[in-house]
């Protein structure tokens, strides 16, 4: 009876640890709940990504890379053609972009990742 009482103790601690575990886990990523990804726009989400980050070397002729990333249309032609998202990812295969800098932000990717997915909309 005692070896039973102490296993059903061990038994809900585990339990409790358990739900601890998960709850500290979304306090971990606090990011992907501030990340607001309702109404993804070319024009207000992903085009202010695109110029901040990465149209200083991506304008015009003689861009960088020869990829132009000024105009809804260049980008649409580099999400075609799979640069822009493996570029942004840093998926083997692709320069890592922007270059000699830090990753986008997970939301910055995300944001670019939906509108991708939804056909990229000229919005
Ligand atoms: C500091 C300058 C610089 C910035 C900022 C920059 N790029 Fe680039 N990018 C380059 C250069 C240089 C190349 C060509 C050489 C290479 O591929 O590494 C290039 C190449 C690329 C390519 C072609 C990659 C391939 O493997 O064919 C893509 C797509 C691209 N950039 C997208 C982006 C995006 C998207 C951003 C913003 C998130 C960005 N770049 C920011 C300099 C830059």
């Amino acid at each position: 009876m005692k070896r039973k009482t102490t296993l059903t103790i061990a038994f809900i601690i585990l339990v409790l640890m358990n739900a601890c575990y998960y709850d500290s886990e979304e306090a971990l990523y606090p990011q992907n709940s501030s990340c607001d990804t309702a109404n993804i726009t070319y024009s207000e989400s992903v085009s202010p990504i695109l110029s901040a980050q990465c149209a200083g070397c991506h304008t015009g002729f003689g861009a960088n890379g020869n990829v132009q990333l000024d105009s809804y249309e260049h980008i649409v032609s580099a999400v075609n053609n799979g640069s822009l998202l493996g570029a942004i990812r840093h998926e083997s295969g692709w320069s890592p972009m922007p270059q000699n800098t830090n990753k986008l932000d997970d939301c910055s990717i995300n944001k670019i990742e939906i509108w991708v997915a939804a056909g990229t909309p000229n919005n």
